[in-house]
Parts: C-alpha cells; structure tokens; sequence
C-alpha cells in the first residue's frame, strides 16, 4: 500500500477529459501516486499495478533509485544537444555495450523510434553491402509501434487496412516456422525482425531453437537479425535480453521501456560491423539527453546487481505457479510467456471483462486478445503482492462463473 501523503490534486474530483485526443478507452479515474506496485487515484483509492505503464516500470512506481538519479542530474546537466557529447549518454552505451555485446547505441525517446532506426540502419546496410536490398521479413501479430514504417513492419491484423498507404518492403511470416522465413527470401530481402516474445499479440514465444535456426540461417544467408527487445530487454524475462536464453546474437536490437524505468528512453544497439550510419544519416533534439540517460544508468545499475537477475527468475517462477492452480482451478487453458512476462489463456473471450471486474477490485491487469489475460509487474513484485493478485483475480472469476449459471 502507498503510505506517502501527496498534496491533493489540483483537479477536484470531477474532472473534465474534454481537452484530450480519445486514443484509446479510458476507465474515468485520475491517478495521482504510485510506490513499487502500488497506484492510488484521486480518490485516495489503492490499486494493485500488474501493468506497471505496460512493462515499463520495471523497478515499480517511483523508486529511490530512480527518483534520486532524477533529482542529482536535474540538478546537474538537462539537455546540452544532440551535437554534444555528455556524461550519462556515453556511461548508459558503455552499460549496454558490457551487458548485450552489441557495441553501438543511438538513443531516441520511444520505441517506435528506435525500430525506425533500425529499420534506417538494415537498409543503409543493405545499399552498402547487399546491393540495395531493403525488404525485411517480419512476423504475422508482431508488434512493433505506431509510426508509419513500424505500423507497417507489425503484423496486428487489425491494422491492415489503417492508413494506407503503408511503408512497403515487410514480407510477413509465421512465428516459429523457418521454412516459411526460408521461402521468403529473395535478392531484396536485408534482414529479419521479430521479438523475442510477441507481447501485444498475447504472449507468444519464439521458441529457442527457431532463434538459433534463424541465427544460422541469416548469417548464411549473409542478411540481418533484427531482434526487438523493447517489451522483453531490460530483466524482463529473467535475463538481461529476452535473446540470451536461446544463446544467439543479434546483429541490431531495440530497447525501450524498461530502459528509462517510467522516463522516455529507448535504443537502437548494433555490432560494430552493421554500424554504417554517416553523419546526417540519423538524429533527433532531444536524443540522448543526459536527464534520460542519467535515469538508464540507474536502472541498468540496479538490474545489473548479484542477485536481482535470479530474483525475476524466482518471482516469475512462483506468479507462474500461482496462475497454473487458478487456471486448473477455473478451467482456464495454459500459461505462456517467461520470468516476469506472462499470459493466460481463459479458454473464454472473457479478457476484457475480467480486467473491467478486477479494476474495481483494485487490480490492474491487461487483456492482450479476448481469450487471454497479460502479467507484466514491477520486477521488483513480491511473493505477497502475487499472492494478493491471485485472490482478487479468483474472485473475480468466481464472481463471473456464478453469473453465467
Ligand atoms: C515489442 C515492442 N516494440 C515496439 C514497441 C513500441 O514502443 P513505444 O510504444 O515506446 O513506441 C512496443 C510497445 O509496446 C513493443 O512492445
């Protein structure tokens, strides 16, 4: 529970939303404060956060190490230009250089950002080096953000037919099907892109031995491996980058979300023989300001401590435990995802109701499809707080079950 006493809110407790884009569905609370897994709303109402931003607060709201790194560099250096060296940009690239083995990073404000990037790069590459190539193979339900080039690198079907006309040059393929991504190589074809885990889609793995396959297979093909580690990098699954488990290396990876732990951040990391950027090729304002990078420092500081890593691992092993007995318990379908990023299928197109009930219970947890129900807490969430999550979501899907007799 959040024991801090914020200032009331300057709102009053009918807020008009008037002035905002309507992007999306939003329940009509206001929220005000959070601490680690907890967010409390105008109200004074405490909420138990299973989205914690959509997997980005991987520390939890508001953690000392965060809020102390943004008050010592505000203090200190904000912005000095993308023209200019500063001190936290070239410490964050080094921390990511040491934990990934890629060696290059270009930092931006959003994922998105940074797929475009990548995207900019693998066709630089491929003019350079595979005689102009440019198409890039891309996975059906893959998810990769909003701007034009990334909507139209993602597969979400629903998109198919949204402001058209798209980028073109993203053959799509299945998930996990090599002879598929075999076929659709060509002359043209500079890289291949996927995440790790497909979070939007529902949570769904590329299997370890697909990622090696497809390792073996680019690198014979002499084309790119473009690994988006913006929902899975960062601890997420239990390991620094969602690739390690499978033991493969990418040539290009993306970061976003957890990176800045709340604070926009993202990048765009690559080996050294992909790096082929001159200068004008790529940039941005506010690209690699020190505020930003001064808070990845921090995150990566506190990810990268014994121990942290093992935890995720022993967390997301006891929320999986936890969520296959309330699955046997309700007769709901299996579990998928790894460490602390997982999915359960409800057997039912009950998702949305679900996250609906369990909102005013005091629980927020996310709906990827209709049938599936998504986890992504801070990874700093404790036995106690799944503990607590597992007996709202119980109710809530007792309380559903006893509706539908
Ligand atoms: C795998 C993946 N790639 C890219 C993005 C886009 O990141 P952003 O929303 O920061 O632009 C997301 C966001 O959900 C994501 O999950």
């Amino acid at each position: 529970m959040i024991r801090s006493h914020a200032a009331p809110s300057v709102l009053g407790m009918h807020p008009s939303f008037d002035a905002l884009m309507e992007i999306t569905s939003r329940p009509p609370v206001v929220f005000v404060e959070g601490r680690g897994s907890w967010l409390r709303d105008q109200s004074g109402k405490d909420y138990l956060d299973f989205v914690q931003g959509w997997a980005v607060n991987c520390l939890g709201h508001c953690p000392d190490a965060i809020t102390n790194a943004i008050a010592a560099q505000a203090a200190r250096l904000l912005n000095c230009s993308p023209s200019f060296y500063n001190e936290p940009m070239i410490r964050l690239s080094e921390l990511i250089a040491r934990h990934s083995r890629l060696h290059q990073t270009f930092f931006t404000n959003s994922g998105a950002e940074a797929i475009e990037g990548a995207i900019k790069l693998a066709r630089k590459w491929g003019q350079k080096y595979r005689n102009g190539a440019y198409e890039i193979i891309t996975m059906d339900h893959g998810f990769h953000g909003r701007t034009l080039a990334a909507m139209s690198a993602s597969g979400k079907p629903q998109w198919e037919r949204l402001f058209e006309p798209k980028v073109p040059g993203f053959p799509k393929v299945q998930l996990n099907d090599l002879e598929q991504v075999e076929r659709a190589i060509t002359a043209n074809t500079v890289a291949v892109m996927l995440e790790p885990i497909q979070g939007e889609a529902g949570v769904f793995v590329a299997s370890d031995a697909f990622l090696r396959d497809l390792r073996v297979l680019t690198q014979r093909e002499g084309i790119l491996l473009i690994l988006d580690e913006i929902q899975t990098g960062i601890g997420r699954t239990g390991k620094f980058f969602g690739f390690e488990h499978a033991g493969v290396e990418p040539d290009i990876m993306t970061l976003g979300k957890g990176l800045g732990g709340g604070i926009p951040l993202a990048a765009l990391v690559a080996h050294q023989d992909v790096c082929c950027f001159e200068q004008g090729d790529q940039g941005g304002t506010f690209n690699g300001n020190a505020f930003a990078t001064s808070i990845g420092c921090a995150v990566m500081e506190e990810i990268a401590k014994p121990g942290f890593l093992p935890q995720v691992i022993q967390t997301g092993a006891y929320l999986a435990e936890r969520l296959q007995a309330l699955s046997r318990k309700h007769q709901c379908g299996g579990l998928r995802g790894k460490g602390l990023l997982l999915a359960i299928d409800l057997g039912r197109k009950s998702g949305p109701r679900v996250v609906t009930q369990a909102f005013q219970r005091g629980l927020l947890i996310n709906a990827p499809r209709q049938d599936s129900l998504r986890f992504m807490p801070a990874l700093t969430v404790t036995n106690e707080e799944i503990d607590q999550m597992i007996d709202i979501l119980d109710e809530v899907l007792e309380q559903m079950e006893r509706i539908l007799k």
